[in-house]
């Protein structure tokens, strides 16, 4: 809660208002029980008071509560314990999921009835205008303590949503940076296989098929190349690099490239050829356009 000394000195609250209070509290107390009444003749009519007040034992609670509230308005005591009970009460009401509406609106009965109470018992109009002074910053006072309540909940609700949403965060933070890592750990196996590959092709050449061997190992070298550049964006990415859309398409470009080389060895599938040929084709127009933008 807000520093009381604060509060008080924000409505110009002062000892003599203080005073002036409990002054009235003679004249204001025995109206205790028909202030009840007229406060619930009000509330009566807003169109949620039958879902709070829902039954005979509540309302006889809360008519207590009320009668001790209003006493204590009058107390001239408004220390610690006067504000800690203020705010206890704006709890509650938050806690029911009563709404601020209703509270300012119950707030402007309670001061109409104890300026009426007033006006008819103080004749003279300066006296009564220089007390309903000290009403009114007693019962804003309690209005600010009570809408309080409602701020500092929603406070708290956002601050949890936002400690939710940035654990959330951070977690798939964490996983997408693990997810980064087997990425480049299962490059590296990729890697060690087509290495594999690359002494397999090359073995060929020493079988007696030299053309065979030379063109797979060509196209093994370039998969070697390719799992390279992957690699390599893939630490760039882990640096905070941007991702290069590039490299994924020289890996279509490569893969298509090593399609030609092997099938070349086969004659009699020219018309396979010749579409993987329409297909680098296109993949090279499309990986100059993004080398272009990327520019
Ligand atoms: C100036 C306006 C109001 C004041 C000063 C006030 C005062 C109080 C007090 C002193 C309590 C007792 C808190 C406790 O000790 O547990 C209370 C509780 C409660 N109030 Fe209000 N109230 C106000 C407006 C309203 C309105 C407009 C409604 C409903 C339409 C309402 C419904 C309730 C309910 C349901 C409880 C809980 C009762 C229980 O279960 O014990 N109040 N209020």
């Amino acid at each position: 809660m807000e520093n009381i000394d604060k509060i008080k000195a924000h409505y110009g609250f002062t000892a003599k208002d203080a005073m002036n209070l409990k002054g009235l509290f003679p004249l204001m107390e025995p109206f205790s029980r028909n202030f009840v009444e007229g406060f619930y003749d009000h509330v009566r009519h807003f169109e949620d008071t039958s879902k709070f007040l829902k039954d005979e034992e509540t309302i006889k609670r809360h008519q207590d509560a009320l009668v001790m509230w209003f006493a204590a308005l009058f107390s001239g005591e408004y220390d610690k314990g006067y504000f800690k009970e203020l705010e206890r009460v704006g709890m509650v009401h938050v806690d029911i999921g009563l709404s601020a509406h209703y509270v300012n609106a119950a707030m402007h009965f309670v001061r109409r009835y104890i300026m009426d109470v007033l006006k008819n018992a103080v004749k003279d109009p300066r006296e009564c205008v220089y007390l309903s002074g000290s009403i009114d910053k007693i019962l804003d006072i309690n209005l600010d303590v009570f809408t309080s309540s409602y701020i500092e909940e929603e406070k708290r609700i956002r601050f949890l949503s936002y400690r939710v949403e940035s654990y959330l965060i951070q977690f798939a933070r964490r996983f997408s940076y693990g997810l980064n890592l087997m990425l480049v750990l299962s490059l590296v196996v990729v890697g060690i296989i087509v290495i594999g590959l690359f002494v397999y092709d090359f073995a060929h050449i020493f079988d007696g098929d030299i053309e065979k061997g030379l063109l797979s190992t060509l196209g093994s070298l370039l998969m070697l190349w390719v799992v390279i550049e992957l690699m390599d964006t893939e630490i760039h990415h882990l640096r905070g690099g941007k991702f290069a859309i590039k490299v994924f398409l020289s890996v279509a470009l490569v893969a298509v490239i090593r399609k030609i080389l092997v099938t070349s060895l086969y004659h009699g599938e020219v018309g396979a050829q010749l579409s993987l040929v329409a297909a680098v084709a296109v993949l090279g127009a499309v990986y100059w356009l993004v080398a272009k933008v990327d520019k």
